[in-house]
C-alpha cells in the first residue's frame, strides 16, 4: 500500500464531506491550542462537526475527548476552527498529525492562525503573556513533508524564509495595540515531547535563539506553507520553562495557566480576523491590476 498516493484523495473526500454540510466557504483557519477551545463557540451561523463524522479524521484525541471542526463567521468573515490537535508525541505519524491542517487548507482558506500553549524560555516572559511567533526552530527531528512529495499539495523543497507572514504579524500587532493588549514577538522552538525539557535543554534553547518552547504548531506551519497558505502563530505562555522558576513543572499548571491568556487571545483574534481577510483582499487586488 502506498500511503502517499492515497493521501490526496482522502483529503478531497474529507473536504467534500465538510462542504456538503455548510454553504460557508472559510477564508481563515484557526487551530485552537490547549485551553483556547471556547473561541469556536463565539462564531455566528456556526456548524460544529465532531471529528468522528469526518472521513479519515481520528475521532478521539488521546486525552479522551472528541475533537471538533467548526465553521462559522467572525464579523463577515467565514472561519474554520479546529479544536483538538494531534501531536507527534502521541505516536501519530506526521501525515496524520497534519491531516486536519491539510483538509482546512484544501477548504480554500488563505490564512491560517496557529495557537498554542508554550513555556517561556525568554526570562522576561510570564504566564499569561502572548507571544506572536516570528519564526520557529524545528527540533522535532521529523517533518510532515518527509517521504515522496505530493505535487498536488506543493513543491518538494518549500521556502520557509517567511514561514510566518510578516504582514499578518504586523497587522496582529496593530490590532493588539488598538485593543491595548500587550504582545511580544519571539521565536518558537518545537520539541517532540512528551517530557518537558531539562534545565540544560532550556539553556540550550535560549542559546539557540528560542523565546518559547512547545510540542505542536511546527508540523502545521510547515504543512500550511507547503500548500501556499499564509501562517500566523500565537503562543500563550503558560509557564516559565524548566529550571527558570525554581519549581517543578506539571501539566495541570500548564492547563490552568492557559486560561490566563485565553481571554486576551480570543479578543485579539476576534478583531484581527477581519483585518487578515482585508490583507488578502488587498494582495489579490494588487496581483490582478
Ligand atoms: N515545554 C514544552 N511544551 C510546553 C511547555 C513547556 O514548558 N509549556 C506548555 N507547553
Amino acid at each position: 500500500m502506498n500511503r502517499t498516493s492515497e493521501l490526496y484523495p482522502k483529503i478531497l473526500e474529507a473536504v467534500r464531506a465538510i462542504q456538503s454540510r455548510t454553504p460557508l466557504r472559510p477564508q481563515v483557519g484557526i487551530i485552537l491550542g490547549s485551553g483556547l477551545g471556547a473561541m469556536a463557540r463565539e462564531a455566528t451561523e456556526a456548524l460544529h462537526i465532531p471529528y468522528s463524522e469526518i472521513p479519515h479524521f481520528h475521532g478521539m484525541t488521546v486525552e479522551g475527548y472528541s475533537g471538533e471542526l467548526s465553521i462559522g463567521k467572525i464579523g463577515d468573515v467565514a472561519v474554520v476552527f479546529l479544536k483538538g490537535r494531534f501531536h507527534r508525541y502521541e505516536g501519530y505519524p506526521m501525515d496524520e498529525v497534519v491531516f486536519p491542517t491539510r483538509v482546512i487548507c484544501a477548504l480554500g482558506i488563505h490564512t491560517m492562525v496557529l495557537t498554542n500553549a508554550a513555556g517561556g524560555v525568554n526570562t522576561r516572559y510570564r504566564p499569561g503573556d502572548l507571544m506572536l511567533i516570528e519564526d520557529h526552530i524545528n527540533l522535532m527531528y521529523d517533518n510532515p513533508l518527509m517521504g515522496p512529495n505530493i505535487a498536488e499539495l506543493g513543491p518538494r523543497f518549500p521556502d520557509l524564509t517567511e514561514a510566518y507572514s510578516r504582514r499578518c504579524l504586523e497587522s496582529l500587532e496593530q490590532t493588539a495595540r488598538d485593543l491595548e493588549i500587550q504582545t511580544t514577538r519571539g521565536v518558537y522552538a518545537g520539541v517532540l515531547g512528551p517530557t518537558y525539557e531539562t534545565p540544560a535543554e532550556v539553556r540550550m534553547l535560549r542559546t539557540l535563539g528560542a523565546d518559547a518552547v512547545g510540542m505542536s504548531t511546527i508540523p502545521e506551519a510547515i504543512a500550511a506553507n507547503h500548500l501556499g497558505v499564509r501562517v500566523v502563530g500565537i503562543s500563550s505562555i503558560t509557564n516559565l520553562a524548566a529550571g527558570l522558576s525554581g519549581r517543578k513543572l506539571t501539566h495541570q499548571e500548564v492547563v490552568e495557566n492557559a486560561k490566563l491568556g485565553a481571554g486576551k487571545l480570543q479578543r485579539l483574534l476576534q478583531n484581527a480576523v477581519p483585518r487578515l481577510a482585508d490583507i488578502h483582499a488587498g494582495s489579490t487586488a494588487g496581483a490582478q491590476s
